[in-house]
């Protein structure tokens, strides 16, 4: 089986395929088993605990659902308080609100674009439950802070890890400081199997309900392992698992793990050095990483003066065939968040960089010739 060619202008984003992903769909297909938690499920959560050293991994449909497992294994009730940034994506958000909580949105900090941890004391109360992060573009959020915050209000942490597998903070993996974690497997990821995700734990007592409500709140998996004799309902729950096919498509992706970084480090690098001079010239930012974080390479942005620079660099880009993109917009201020209170100026910060950050494009097989294409069309723009 073979993939057509890909079309001639630069996109934001394209699907990669390391080499193995149809062999490992057949074997799949030849184990006779499709659906979800066969050998290629088990062969990806081996492999994530092993690499990580996380307790336990369960791939998910999508990193939105391995949210909103976290949200129920946090038994996250109506009128529960949970921090969240407002610089993030929808699902973030959305699987804590489906449980009933109030989303409480905090700042970022200007430099890595994070949760700003000095804003958290004063948007704690008594009805905090958790507090998420988001490590944006896979640089790590000030978890030693953080954690050490909400361990002294007995405050679960989250780590919505979308973007950010195999990124290091002092040293350690993302996704492993909260107690639940979770990864994102969608296109547009450094590892991807089209749709999916996964929920790391760290806390083992939270092991066990987490296979149950993954598996439409049945003990299903205690059956399969011989621990019960029958399988039934035991809790809420939903159907959180993944086919076996993805899960193959997954692990030939996963296996690749030191090409895919290889390539997306020196597509980073070329941006980041290339644009210097012209980023310093226009009072143009590029992305900050701290000494102590270590970033898997996700992701490359901009931050233009102003809304209408970022529309016209965008503008500019798209007559020359490059499609770049802008990322998301403040929680707080969309109609959802608006309902909760939100209101412009709550987080500055986010409102700003929401308007002004473009992201290049950024894919594991962006040759060198149209990296450069994208580089000198940047060059050629002068802010107005
Ligand atoms: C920070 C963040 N969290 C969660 C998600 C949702 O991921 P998925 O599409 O796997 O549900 C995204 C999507 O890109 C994201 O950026």
């Amino acid at each position: 089986m073979s993939v057509n060619s890909p079309p001639s202008n630069i996109p934001f984003n394209r699907p990669f395929f390391s080499g193995r992903e149809f062999e490992f769909m057949q074997e799949a297909i030849g184990n006779w088993q499709l659906s979800g938690d066969g050998a290629f499920t088990r062969k990806c959560h081996a492999l994530l605990e092993a690499d990580l050293g996380v307790s336990k991994a369960l791939l998910t449909t999508s990193c939105t659902h391995a949210l909103e497992m976290a949200a129920l294994l946090l038994d996250i009730k109506p009128g529960d308080e949970v921090i969240i940034p407002s610089f993030t994506f929808v699902s973030t958000v959305n699987a804590f609100v489906l449980r009933g909580a109030v989303p409480v949105f905090i700042d970022i900090r200007p430099d890595t674009l994070n949760l700003d941890e000095s804003q958290l004391e004063r948007l704690i109360t008594p009805r905090t439950r958790a507090i998420v992060v988001v490590h944006y573009a896979g640089v790590a959020c000030e978890m030693d802070q953080i954690i050490s915050i909400a361990e002294s209000h007995k405050v679960a942490v989250v780590e919505d890890n979308a973007h950010g597998l195999f990124g290091k903070y002092n040293g350690h993996y993302l996704g492993t400081f909260g107690c639940l974690a979770t990864q994102s497997f969608h296109e547009t990821k450094n590892f991807t199997c089209g749709e999916g995700g996964a929920l790391l734990i760290n806390d083992p007592r939270y092991v066990e309900r987490a296979e149950i409500i993954r598996e439409k709140g049945t003990n299903r998996s205690l059956f399969f392992r011989g621990q019960v004799d029958k399988y039934t309902w035991v809790d809420v729950g939903s159907s959180y698992l993944p086919s076996d096919i993805l899960a193959a498509f997954l692990y030939a992706q996963l296996k690749s793990r030191p090409t895919i970084q290889a390539k997306r480090k020196a597509i980073w690098e070329y941006y980041n050095e290339e644009l210097e001079d012209w980023a310093g010239r226009f009072g143009i930012e590029r992305p900050y990483v701290p000494e102590h974080c270590q970033q898997p390479y996700h992701m490359f942005y901009l931050l233009l003066p102003s809304l209408a620079d970022r529309q016209a660099l965008i503008d500019h880009l798209n007559r020359q065939q490059i499609n770049s993109v802008f990322h998301y917009l403040p929680l707080h201020l969309s109609s959802m968040g608006r309902q909760f209170g939100g209101r412009e100026g709550d987080c500055r910060v986010s409102e700003s960089v929401s308007d002004r950050l473009l992201r290049l494009p950024f894919y594991n097989d962006l040759t060198e010739a149209d990296q450069r294409r994208v580089v000198s069309a940047i060059k050629e723009f002068k802010c107005l």
